[in-house]
């Protein structure tokens, strides 16, 4: 499905903007583990790992010699949208003015960039929505989401891909380290009956990513789970053949939520040759 080189291995040359997060350290680990080159970017100097290079997005400097890079997979951001509403001025700096200073940069320097962005910039009242639908954000971090998109779309058309996703699941997603956390502490596992998640996988992510930069596919893609489920459903998945962890958990109701959101997108990824 990719185009690895003669011996399997990758030979596209990548930078992951953003590698200590959910997904930037699973494609860190991924494309290692596949032997290609792949730099990172973090916030954290004191990691003193030589393939990290320090960048903050609300001051971005990005040192890097970019005729090293093919590709770079864009995972970095304030992503909670609790923390962007919170602090609306620090949270445009870094998801609009930061994100959007870096690829510019690694744009005209000849670097493919990905995008990643979320079905958030969807107000959730259509299921499965369309690629082509027309981005209706409700929330401050999906109006965040949706412009660096149509920045991207109009200035970078032939060099730049976006990735839209849908809730992404692995050990290090943030609401299942609670839960898991919950139970070492013999807790409840609290999960809510009246949210749906569309769950897909961080290798589903993986692979997707891997599709798109080797092959420079520019536009617009989306990736989505394939049903819409309450969380306490997913947490009953997550956890099915531990009776210890089904037994904790406790569906309850999200107040605030009157009318059940979509989460859901069409898959829409480059074809296979
Ligand atoms: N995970 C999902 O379910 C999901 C779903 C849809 C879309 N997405 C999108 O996919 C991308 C990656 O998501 P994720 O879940 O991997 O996010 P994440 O775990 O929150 O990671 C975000 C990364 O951005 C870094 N970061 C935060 N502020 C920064 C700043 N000022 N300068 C430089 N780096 C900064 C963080 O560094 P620290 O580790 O130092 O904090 C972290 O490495 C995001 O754009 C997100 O919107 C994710």
């Amino acid at each position: 499905m990719t185009s690895d080189g003669p011996r399997g291995k990758d030979e596209t040359r990548w930078l992951i903007v953003g590698a200590d997060g959910q997904i930037g350290s699973a494609l860190m680990n991924a494309l290692s583990q596949r032997g290609a080159a792949v730099l990172g970017t973090t916030r954290r100097p004191a990691s003193g790992e030589a393939r990290l290079i320090f960048l903050d997005l609300a001051e971005p400097e990005l040192v890097l010699e970019p005729s090293t890079i093919d590709v770079a997979v864009f995972c970095a951001g304030m992503t909670g949208f609790a923390a962007c509403e919170a602090d609306p001025v620090l949270s445009h700096r870094i998801n609009v003015d930061g994100a959007v200073q870096v690829m510019d940069a690694l744009a005209a320097a000849g670097v493919h960039v990905i995008y990643l962005s979320s079905n958030a910039v969807f107000d959730g009242s259509v299921a499965f929505v369309n690629v082509n639908a027309a981005p209706m954000p409700v929330s401050l971090y999906g109006r965040q989401k949706a412009q660096v998109e149509a920045h991207l779309t109009t200035r970078h058309p032939v060099s730049a891909s976006i990735l839209r996703l849908t809730k992404v699941v692995g050990p290090n997603a943030p609401f299942i380290r609670t839960w898991t956390l919950a139970l070492e502490q013999g807790q409840p596992i609290m999960a809510f009956e009246n949210r749906l998640v569309c769950p897909v996988t961080e290798d589903a992510v993986v692979t997707a990513i891997r599709v798109i930069g080797q092959r420079r596919s520019a536009g617009l893609w989306q990736l989505s789970g394939e049903a819409e489920i309450s969380f306490a459903a997913f947490a009953r998945q997550w956890f099915s053949g531990r009776p210890a962890a089904l037994a904790a958990i406790q569906a309850t109701q999200a107040p605030e939520v009157s009318s059940r959101r979509h989460g859901s997108m069409q898959t829409h990824l480059p074809q296979a040759p």
